[in-house]
């Protein structure tokens, strides 16, 4: 049977693009920023995610044009069946785990836009009000599973469609609709009184500010910013044609996700400065502080409803990225029908990521290595497996690989 491919360049660039644009740059990013400086911050990020980041992705590019086939087995049948196929079955099973507990914060983002549709962000609460509605909600233990759980069934559903008719249709309507939200609200939020404070904020370098953490957390949100060192990247290529251009698709990734990055930034501190609130109040930013920031500004009503439809769009062509590579892996491995492939991984991301739920109420006491199951997760994944990932896979394309496999 033929393998399923992208139709098109178009259709393979806005599905490499969905990947990269995520939570990492509607909620990490602008909070990042704020925690370490601002403009200084953006400075060190962008020059390492074209130094460092942008090589790495090319040459996990690279390997899953020329094998057209799923990560373990690109790994596997480029260097001859070697051990090199461990780091490959790594590959498969970092993006489930990180699939797990990002289908957590998609669930959140799915519940406050049913928030935001009931106009609950209008009726003039207070900062701390806002701050106790999401600790409440976060903290009880069935209203997130519910999120999770259909976060991840439409997750699910886009990639059982297949590449062409699931993944690629769906980042082709979704994609642009993205970045329309996106730039409307930023033009929005630009044209607030105040908002210049938030623009120097964003644009005008503090470079005291730039300290040995502060590089370090740009280049992990580099990293995980353009899904590198997962085997996302990886999977995705190999449904490119081999004639497809590496540089272009990768340069055009990288700058797609960057752009994106910086406009959710323009997007959310000018309306944060122009209503006086700190933009250094961490993972909250995005569920704590800016549903206050709609409660107080004009229209804030339709603008929480177009944010939050963002942010899930954003979530869920990651997690589409993600589930795809152990999908892939089941049907050309283990020779398992696609719908079935697609519902274990749903079965065993949906088992992990109810852990990781419940470690922010019913379970916030049970550590592993003194970190919550959630944080445990997030930090061995996405501190440890994925820098892992990408120091494997350059080395395989720099010492294994021929090199007539590259061109
Ligand atoms: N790049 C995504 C984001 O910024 O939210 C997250 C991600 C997607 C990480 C796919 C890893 C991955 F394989």
């Amino acid at each position: 049977m033929k393998r399923d491919s992208f139709g098109s360049r178009f259709g393979a660039l806005v599905a490499l693009a969905g990947s990269a644009v995520g939570l990492g740059n509607l909620w990490r990013f602008p909070y990042l920023v704020g925690e370490n400086g601002g403009a200084a911050f953006i400075i060190v990020y962008i020059i390492l995610s074209f130094l460092i980041c942008l090589p790495i992705f090319i040459c996990e590019f690279v390997v899953g044009r020329r094998a057209q086939e799923n990560a373990y087995s690109a790994f596997r049948d480029l260097s001859g069946g070697s051990w090199w196929k461990y780091v490959g079955l790594m590959t498969v099973i970092v993006p489930l785990i990180v699939t797990s507990y990002y289908s957590v914060i998609g669930g959140w983002s799915v519940q406050y836009l049913f928030k935001a549709l009931n106009f609950a962000f209008t009726s003039g609460e207070t900062q701390s009000q806002m701050s106790t509605m999401f600790t409440d909600y976060v903290s009880s233990p069935w209203l997130p599973l519910f999120g999770h759980t259909i976060f991840l069934a439409v997750t699910v559903l886009v990639v059982g469609a297949g590449i062409k008719g699931g993944i690629e249709k769906f980042s082709k309507v979704m994609m642009p609709v993205l970045f329309v939200i996106v730039i409307g609200i930023a033009i929005y939020s630009m044209a607030l009184p105040g908002a210049a404070r938030g623009l120097e904020y964003l644009f005008n370098p503090d470079f005291s500010k730039i300290t040995a953490k502060s590089c370090a957390a740009a280049l992990g949100q580099a990293f995980f910013s353009l899904s590198i060192g997962f085997g996302t990247i990886m999977t995705y290529a190999s449904y490119v044609s081999k004639k497809e251009n590496v540089l272009f698709q990768s340069m055009a990734t990288a700058v797609s996700d960057l752009s994106f990055a910086l406009i959710a930034g323009i997007a959310i501190m000018p309306a944060v400065f122009a209503f006086g609130l700190n933009p250094q109040s961490g993972p909250g930013l995005v569920f704590e502080t800016l549903p206050y920031v709609f409660s107080q500004m004009p229209v804030g009503g339709v603008v929480a409803i177009l944010f939050f439809v963002a942010l899930l769009v954003a979530a869920i062509t990651s997690s589409i990225s993600m589930v795809e590579v152990g999908v892939a892996y089941l049907v050309e491995e283990k020779k398992i029908a696609r719908t079935w492939a697609c519902l274990i991984v749903f079965a065993m991301c949906w088992v992990v990521g109810a852990f990781c739920s419940m470690s922010f109420g019913p379970l916030s006491e049970f550590k592993i290595c003194g970190r919550t199951i959630f944080d445990f997760f997030d930090n061995m994944s996405s501190n440890i497996l994925m820098t892992l990932g990408s120091l494997f896979t350059v080395l395989f394309v720099g010492w294994s690989l021929k090199k007539t496999d590259i061109y």
